[in-house]
């Protein structure tokens, strides 16, 4: 289950990669435009205010986050689907997704397939988090093995920015595809595992007898302050990301 307050309590950390996207988007008069994964939905709303004249429409799994999206533009929408089955009823011009392809299995598949539903010279647009060889996976990965043997985490859930430039040229768009770590100031004596509450951390506690959760969180956390310690102004949290632009 998502938290829309734990994520959003790094809205603008977690925004701005989604305004770094969107600024290598040429379309200029789209009519439809869809945000898969669009999460709790304010940055679902920044397409709609970009584009005036578009339909847009959020898509997402979790009644959760759907249900703080906001309500107030007649051509917003959202709709509750899973990514994987999920497929427009006429070609879109833009596709968005957000931090949310990690999550799906099979994405390559699903991003093939959407690149598919693309009207002539339509846009596909895909961030993703590359941190999964980060200390902060690495340990969550090696806690998990300790407390949860069953509960196995993808080590590798997203491509590189080689692979997405591969899969969607295969697919017969023209890529731009890029990489950036953003070296992340976080604050608070538990910063670290505060981030990876509202993402990463999710499927482990969920999964994580109650009754082994304070434990876990005081293992996993005494980790993360030694991998990532407290600085004169804040601890440093860098973040890597995969980026792709891509158009029919
Ligand atoms: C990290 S949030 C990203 C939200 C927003 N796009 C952003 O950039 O902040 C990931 C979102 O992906 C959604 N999600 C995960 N798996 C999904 C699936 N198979 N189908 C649709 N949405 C999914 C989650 O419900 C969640 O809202």
């Amino acid at each position: 289950m998502w938290d829309p307050a734990q994520y959003g309590r790094y809205a603008d950390q977690r925004g701005r990669p989604f305004h770094d996207l969107m600024a290598r988007v040429e379309a200029c008069a789209p009519s439809y435009v869809v945000d898969v994964g669009c999460g709790s939905g304010e940055l679902t709303a920044l397409l709609a205010r970009r584009w005036p004249e578009a339909m847009v429409l959020g898509v997402d799994s979790s009644a959760e986050m759907l249900a703080q999206a906001p309500s107030s533009m007649p051509r917003l929408k959202f709709t509750q689907a899973d990514a994987r089955h999920w497929r427009p009823d006429r070609p879109i011009d833009i596709v968005v997704s957000s931090a949310t392809m990690q999550w799906v299995e099979g994405h390559e598949q699903v991003l093939r397939e959407l690149v598919g539903c693309l009207a002539p010279g339509g846009w596909l647009a895909l961030q993703v988090p590359g941190n999964f060889a980060a200390p902060s996976h690495v340990l969550l990965r090696e806690a998990t093995a300790r407390w949860l043997p069953g509960l196995a985490l993808r080590a590798e859930p997203v491509l590189d920015p080689a692979g997405y430039a591969e899969l969607l040229g295969a697919a017969g768009c023209r890529v731009d595809a890029w990489e950036t770590t953003y070296l992340q100031v976080l604050a608070g004596p538990e910063p670290v595992l505060d981030w990876v509450k509202g993402t990463a951390l999710r499927p482990v506690l969920a999964a994580l007898p109650p009754e082994h959760h304070a434990g876990f969180l005081a293992e996993y956390g005494a980790a993360l302050r030694a991998a990532y310690p407290s600085g004169r102004f804040g601890t440093l949290f860098p973040f890597r990301r995969v980026f792709a632009a891509a158009h029919t």
